[in-house]
């Protein structure tokens, strides 16, 4: 198959970037490939909403890069956050135009939250389910674009460069080239060769490498994976977001459900066993601090009372503002017994977002020629040690659309490449027992989450690191005798990340933003980015 513009991956960055390109270039093909459904990506979960400046009257640009390079911590690139806060209102104004609806006050004017870290109210939301708001009017958008091509249920494996032409690949390599795909076409159960001119990278976060997390099951960090194992370059992957109230479910393990900041900007109070409202301890913005400081404190809360979780306490709330907010929480709370209006929610950190990820410029290009990466699986420079919350739907529309302007310009000097081999399978067979995949699954979740979590050290992460060796030899040699399969290639894709954490962790002898290590607990005067 051939496809002038492919996109990998159906959530805000790839759905955006296809809306536009396909409007710009009605002649040319575009095609999304979804590894599952359609809808089933972090976008659809995001509830906060989305940070942008509406209200000139009391917030401004410039006070909106603050908020950023605050929560940074010095390691934001302020060129490319200046980008993101000035042209994300325009990008904001086209997911309106595009259908997408977020909530009025009484007066008309857009109803704007406020979250962890931001001085002002900017948050425009739809209720609690802003990103499924957002999904459904992107996936109905695409629809009216004849030239668009949305295949779900297709499985990317690895990204196609001069390597698979038999030439040497190395870091070292000046230019290599990306010329598409290999897929693993769950709809016909084959492997593919999907040839492209320019391929987009929106393959979304890597929540799922903890035992803990707010992501779906589809957010494995494939996109970082190949483009490693490609020689491309991946960026400060250590600034691992941990949101501090995630619902505390006993024995629920995969996704958590999220109890977004929100709650907190509209008065929430986090308190633990005691009852005491210990943010105050912590930082002066309490409960609204930004996510690292209020992970970390929460973390410290329930060690030294061994407990499992803290609570969220909305019980000042009335219940109709409260519903009105947040009708999807208070359904969920309800459905486990938990009246919002008499109890407190017990919450714990989970794993919410990878700051770091595949190396952009500020059009989006990565290390590799004619690939592009916009969105979760993007390190563009916004974030820098800590995300600012609702930044992120913000960045993949902003770098979405510079991805397109460039890719616009640029398709009709790069021509089709028509000597890739076939996927190779010679000497493989079908899997044996499932549980050489599940256990080291188990096992890799495990290792992260109680070694390179929310406080780390060196230990630790020598630890981690002998552990993820032994994962990774062990799953290669599954990955070299065996037919692949979704399973096994995520579990491949997630060790690779894992170790990728791992090894920025190792490098970054300081703490900074959202990375802790009580053997260096202060910052480093040198600011430096850890490129792998
Ligand atoms: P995604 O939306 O995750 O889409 C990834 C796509 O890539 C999917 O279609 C997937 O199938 C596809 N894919 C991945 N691997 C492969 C493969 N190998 N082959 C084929 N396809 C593949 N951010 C905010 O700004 N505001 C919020 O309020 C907010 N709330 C959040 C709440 C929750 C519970 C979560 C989990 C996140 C939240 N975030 C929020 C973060 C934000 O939702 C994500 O960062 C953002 O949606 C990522 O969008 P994306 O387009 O990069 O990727
Ligand atoms: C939330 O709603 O708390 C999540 C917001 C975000 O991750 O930006």
């Amino acid at each position: 198959m051939q496809t002038d513009f492919l996109v990998i991956g159906s959530g805000i960055a790839g759905l955006t970037y296809a809306l536009k390109v396909a409007e710009a270039c009605p002649d040319k093909t575009i095609t999304i490939l979804t590894k599952t459904q359609s809808d089933e990506t972090n976008t659809k979960y995001a509830q906060g909403g989305i940070a942008g400046v509406m209200d000139f009257d009391n917030d401004s640009f410039e006070k909106h890069i603050e908020d950023t390079l605050i929560a940074g911590d010095g390691l934001c690139n302020r060129a490319v956050v200046e980008i993101v806060v000035k042209e994300g209102v325009e990008r904001i104004k086209e997911l309106i135009e595009w259908g997408a609806n977020f909530d009025k006050d009484k007066e008309g004017d857009y109803a704007l939250g406020r979250e962890g870290g931001h001085s002002e109210f900017r948050i425009l939301h739809h209720k609690d389910v802003t990103g499924k708001e957002m999904e459904r009017a992107l996936l109905e958008a695409i629809k009216s674009k004849p030239n668009i091509q949305l295949i779900s249920h297709c499985f990317v494996l690895d990204i196609l460069t001069q390597h698979h032409l038999g030439y040497l690949v190395t870091k070292a390599t000046p230019t290599i080239e990306c010329y598409g795909v290999y897929v693993l076409n769950l709809n016909t159960h084959k492997i593919e060769k999907i040839v492209a001119k320019i391929t987009l990278l929106a393959t979304g976060g890597n929540g799922q490498v903890y035992r803990t997390t707010t992501n779906p099951a589809i957010a494995t960090g494939d996109g970082v994976a190949m483009v490693y194992r490609a020689k491309g370059r991946i960026e400060n992957m250590e600034f691992i977001q941990f949101h501090p109230t995630a619902l505390y479910e006993p024995g629920v393990r995969g996704q958590n459900f999220l109890i977004t900041e929100a709650v907190r900007g509209d008065g929430g109070i986090l308190r633990n066993h005691a009852g005491e409202a210990f943010m105050e301890r912590y930082d002066e913005r309490k409960d609204l601090a930004p996510r690292d400081i209020v992970a970390r404190a929460i973390d410290n809360e329930m060690k030294i009372n061994g407990t499992e979780h803290v609570y969220l306490d909305c019980r000042h709330f009335s219940k109709e503002k409260f519903t009105e907010h947040f009708p999807n929480i208070y359904d969920k709370c309800i459905s486990i017994g938990i009246d919002i209006t008499k109890d407190m929610i017990p919450v714990s950190p989970a794993a919410h977002y990878s700051c770091g990820g595949v190396q952009t410029d500020e059009t989006g290009k990565t290390s590799i020629s004619n690939l592009y990466a916009a969105g979760e699986c993007a390190c563009t420079g916004l974030h820098g040690a800590n995300r600012l919350a609702s930044n992120s739907l913000l960045e993949a529309m902003v770098f979405a659309h510079r991805s397109y302007l460039d890719a616009v310009n640029k398709i009709n000097q790069v021509a089709f490449q028509q000597n890739i081999p076939d996927w190779k399978a010679d000497g493989t067979s079908a899997p044996k027992e499932m549980i050489l995949i599940t256990q080291s699954l188990k096992e890799m979740k495990l290792l992260m989450s109680d070694y390179v979590g929310i406080v780390r050290n060196n230990e630790r992460l020598q630890r981690a690191n002998r552990r993820l060796d032994l994962l990774h030899e062990e799953t290669e040699g599954l990955f070299k005798r065996t037919i692949v399969s979704p399973q096994l290639c995520e579990l491949r894709n997630m060790i690779t990340v894992a170790y990728l954490i791992v090894k920025s962790a190792e490098f970054r002898h300081e703490s900074r933003g959202l990375h802790f290590n009580t053997d260096y607990p202060a910052k480093s005067d040198k600011v430096q980015n850890i490129v792998l």
